[in-house]
């Protein structure tokens, strides 16, 4: 009898002692595994008499029930302590403040998409887009440049390497042929600006090899000029928040517009420093014109039921009229300075007349 108490008290110090999981879990082995000493205890009642087991089977049981409510009642106390230790370890404190500084911002030429988008989201228009790696068709020959039209060579084209057809891909040297993938798909009346990358083989401080710039078409039955003229000076009335922005129409030329026109805006470049409306510089933003009628039958539509205007206009310029940049290389850099200071917070969402350069 003694020994039954003292094997209950030993095993009961052992379970108090453990001082995690394991060590329990090692306790209730020893006591109650297979081999455990409670359970080879139990087995030997097999062995005795009924008298014997009558006597000691209680005692047996007793003392495995005991151990049991024990082991479980540890193991709980464990447990919580182990989850408080976590919840201790992994505290956060979510009334902090969120990192205070922003890092990195937007690009301009990113903002100025999104300001031109907007805007032109307000008159109508709908955002299209064609891939950056065009084919002849929709760069040149559906735009009205024949093979050897010299105004081709205008364009200082990135060619690919030929293919096993012999085909040249090239990088497109403007968005318009993203027109010709709109009117091709899309029936008129057709309302669509195309931002996106160019590519021309050029380099100085008013223009780099790889460019930005965004269309415009707009296909109906009675569109005329003066739509295109009054369509260009909204936009530049809102895209500089200002009553009147100086503006130039110049004649112009393209295989693809007739009548065509070039538009420059007035700056002044003084001390490294640009600025917009004033001064007797002109900065080329834009050209523009009325789509060719042979462009409109290269597409599958009627030129004497449609007609439109289309344009294209330079982002970057746009950009660096508006924000005062004056050399469009370093737009390029990515010198971490230069974004600081032209970047603009995530959060200034474009809203028309209440954004600010950071
Ligand atoms: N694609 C011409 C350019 O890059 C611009 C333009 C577009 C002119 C649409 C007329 C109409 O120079």
């Amino acid at each position: 009898m003694n020994e039954i108490r003292d094997l209950e008290q030993e095993l009961m110090a052992a379970v108090r002692a453990a001082g995690d999981l394991a060590a329990l879990e090692a306790v209730r082995v020893a006591a109650l595994g297979k081999k455990g000493r409670v359970s080879e205890l139990m087995k030997a009642l097999g062995g005795m008499s009924a008298e014997e087991r009558k006597t000691l089977g209680p005692l047996y049981n007793g003392l495995k029930d005991r151990l049991t409510d024990a082991i479980t009642q540890r193991r709980q106390a464990l447990e919580a302590a182990a989850l408080a230790a976590r919840l201790e370890a992994e505290r956060v404190d979510v009334t902090l403040p969120v990192r205070g500084e922003p890092q990195g911002s937007i690009h301009p030429v990113s903002q100025v998409m999104d300001e031109v988008i907007e805007i032109f989201a307000d008159m109508g228009f709908s955002v299209a887009e064609g891939p950056d790696i065009e084919d002849d068709f929709h760069n040149f020959a559906a735009l009205n440049f024949p093979p050897g039209h010299p105004a081709r060579e205008m364009h200082d084209t990135f060619y690919l390497e030929p293919n096993e057809a012999g085909e040249r891909k090239l990088l497109r040297t403007h968005t318009s042929p993203v027109q010709i993938r709109t009117m091709m798909k899309q029936k008129p009346p057709v309302r669509i600006i195309a931002p996106g990358r160019t590519y021309r083989c050029d380099s100085d401080a008013t223009h780099t090899p790889m460019f930005h710039q965004v269309e415009g078409l707009v296909i109906d039955r009675e569109t005329h000029m003066g739509h295109l003229k009054g369509c260009l000076e909204a936009f530049a009335r809102a895209f500089f928040e200002v009553e009147l922005v100086e503006m130039r129409f110049r004649p112009s030329y393209f295989p693809f517009t007739e009548p065509s026109a070039e538009v420059d805006i007035g700056c002044a470049f003084k001390e490294g420093e640009i600025a917009f409306g004033e001064g007797d510089d002109w900065l080329e933003i834009l050209g523009c014109g009325m789509v060719h009628p042979r462009v409109i039958a290269n597409v599958g539509l009627d030129p004497n039921e449609y007609q439109g205007f289309a344009f294209g206009c330079g982002i970057d310029r746009l950009a660096m009229l508006k924000y005062g940049i004056p050399d469009l290389r370093q737009f390029f850099y990515s010198d971490v300075r230069w974004l600081r200071h032209y970047g603009f917070s995530a959060l200034d969402i474009p809203a028309l007349g209440q954004r600010g350069v950071q």
